[in-house]
């Protein structure tokens, strides 16, 4: 569904990413691991073609070549991207952001599910109690769900998720996790999830990817990664 072939991405003069490979077949949950600065945002942008950075290489979604194409066609494809730094629209209620994600669904492929308010609802009922409220009244892991259950009106086919589940308490984390989860079970969007590491989240991935100084240095089941304790040592920051 998504191949990244061969990607070196740069920020002005600066080479961030080197020589990157990434095939994700329909359907995988897939883990993007590395520690602070080793690339995995930059990665996100480039396949979302966001500029910066710039990139080599070859990004092929579904066959067709979008290196190069605007963000907006990009999305419009079927990639949705929950970025680092959550951007809902604070001065609008919960209900209008969810709307706001419908409005760019554009392409939907027949005998697809399709993820709509009643589905943001159902995953996160708090979503519904606030539904008139702003979303600046919003907690952090609420409003991070709020920005995947927007990003899912989109009807993407492949989700990109950078570190939904950053800076919030753990049980909240718990919480976006289990809504990460019940999303893919009940709709076919294929996912790859960004964290700096998570042993929690090794088991229900079909597979993850380790970059390290914008290198992919291992791309396998969790299971090999789950014994490999030099490499957990590597991404937890202490070896
Ligand atoms: N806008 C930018 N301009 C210049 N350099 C940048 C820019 N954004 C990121 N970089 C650099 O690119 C490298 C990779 O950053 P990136 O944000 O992709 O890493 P990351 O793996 O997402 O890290 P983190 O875990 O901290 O989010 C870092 O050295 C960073 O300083
Ligand atoms: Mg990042």
């Amino acid at each position: 569904m998504l191949q990244v072939k061969d990607a070196d991405i740069f920020y002005g003069q600066a080479q961030v990413v080197f020589k990157l490979n990434m095939n994700v077949r329909e359907g995988e949950f897939i883990g993007l691991f590395g520690r602070n600065g080793s690339g995995k945002s930059s990665t996100f942008r480039a396949i979302m073609g966001l500029t910066p950075p710039r990139v080599q290489g070859k990004i092929e979604f579904k066959g067709r070549d979008i290196t190069g194409l605007a963000p907006h066609v990009i999305a419009n494809l079927g990639i949705g991207w929950v970025p680092e730094d959550r951007k809902i629209f604070p001065n609008l209620t919960i209900r209008r952001n969810l709307q706001l994600g419908e409005k760019a669904r554009r392409y939907t492929p027949r005998n697809t599910k399709l993820f709509g308010m009643e589905d943001a609802y159902r995953f996160f009922p708090k979503l519904y109690e606030m539904r008139d409220k702003l979303g600046s009244q919003m907690s952090g892991g609420e409003q991070q769900m709020l920005t995947i259950a927007r990003t899912m009106m989109g009807n993407p086919s492949l989700l990109l998720l950078d570190e939904p589940t950053e800076g919030l308490a753990p049980n909240i984390a718990r919480d976006v996790l289990n809504m990460i989860l019940d999303i893919r079970k009940n709709f076919n969007v294929t996912t790859i999830v960004v964290e700096q590491f998570s042993e929690h989240l090794l088991k229900y991935l079909d597979r993850c990817c380790v970059m390290e100084m914008g290198e992919c240095i291992f791309d396998d089941r969790p299971s090999v990664l789950q014994s490999d304790d030099a490499l957990k040592l590597k991404l937890l920051g202490v070896g």
